[in-house]
């Protein structure tokens, strides 16, 4: 009902509406009314009370599944929305609903996560403003193969966010999403596997979006970036998330159908590793050289200073030049 409430002020920005006139629209009571209108005040939605009624003075940044709903083109992802105020981090949620047979594309999302995490064990400090959400897939394949699918996700996140905003995203293998060499976005993907069976993935995608990247700490923030530092005003994140949504499950069918060459083509395009020099980091050994390509597992071949190639599986990747 909150939603639906919400919509309706949304409808009538900057005019006021009766309490009388809501309650009737909703089918409640006039307290009933008042209620959400506090709970909504509280989440720092911005309505004035008068006489009149209730006023929404400015457009609330918020993420409301009816706005999702309206960009929403993908058939499964996105089909159960879970979206959740505060969270420890969408990855735990997603998963414990995968392991209770929630179904493929579900996706839960959260304004704020308490307890984010990012890949090797990292904290990823995820505030408000930010579009923090987690997909689950349950693809018939086999658990080494997942790393291909979060290769894909990170194309998507750059691809998506070049159309929308106009901007110079681009990856770094694996799957960062920076914006002029500062990371806006990063994947964590979870597998659940027995021997040789998938049991679920869960593709978490953390976007800095309208949240500022100022209060984070100074080792953090030298290399991070986010959307709303970038372009100067805030993005639409219902929309954002819509559109990255649609764009998964693209590539995903595309994927499941065997067109994984097709997508590593477009994936080298917006790739800004390929032809840099870079140092990686794994946990048994820091290689350094020139990163000349990924293979169709999605593996990065670096040509060391030794000029012997190396197929580099996993690891940390830091740009140098
Ligand atoms: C990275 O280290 O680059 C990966 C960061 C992934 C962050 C996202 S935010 C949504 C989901 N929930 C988490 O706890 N982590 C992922």
């Amino acid at each position: 009902m909150r939603e639906e409430l919400l919509r309706i002020l949304m409808q009538r920005l900057g005019s006021y509406i009766s309490g009388e006139e809501l309650a009737t629209k909703l089918g409640v009571s006039r307290t009933a009314i008042w209620k959400q209108i506090r709970t909504l005040k509280a989440r720092g939605v911005e309505i004035e009370v008068g006489k009149q009624g209730y006023r929404l003075t400015s457009m609330p940044d918020l993420l409301l599944e009816s706005e999702i709903r309206r960009y929403l083109k993908a058939r499964r992802f996105g089909r159960r929305l879970y979206i959740h105020e505060r969270v420890a981090s969408t990855n735990d949620l997603a998963k414990e609903l995968a392991r209770s047979e929630e179904e493929e594309g579900s996706v839960v999302i959260a304004e704020e996560q308490t307890h984010g995490r990012g890949r090797v064990g990292r904290v990823w400090l995820s505030p408000r403003g930010g579009l923090w959400f987690s997909l689950i897939l349950r693809p018939n394949i086999a658990p080494e193969e997942a790393p291909k699918i979060t290769l894909i996700f990170g194309a998507g996140v750059a691809k998506t966010l070049r159309r929308l905003y106009h901007v110079d995203a681009s990856i770094k293998w694996p799957n960062d999403v920076l914006i002029h060499d500062r990371k806006v976005c990063g994947i964590l993907t979870e597998v659940e596997a027995e021997l040789d069976m998938l049991n679920f993935l869960v593709v978490g995608v953390g976007i800095n979006a309208n949240n500022s990247t100022q209060s984070f700490p100074e080792e953090i923030r030298s290399g991070a970036t986010s959307l709303v530092e970038v372009l100067g005003k805030n993005v639409d994140r219902n929309r954002l998330l819509a559109e990255l949504l649609n764009e998964f499950e693209r590539s995903y069918e595309i994927f499941l159908k065997g067109g994984m060459r097709s997508l590593l083509i477009d994936w080298e395009d917006l790739c800004s590793t390929l032809g840099k020099r870079v140092r990686i980091l794994t946990p048994r050994e820091t290689i350094e050289g020139e990163a000349v390509k990924i293979d169709e597992e999605g593996a990065l071949i670096l040509k060391t200073d030794a000029g012997k190639q190396r197929r580099i599986i996993y690891g940390e990747c830091i740009h140098l030049r």
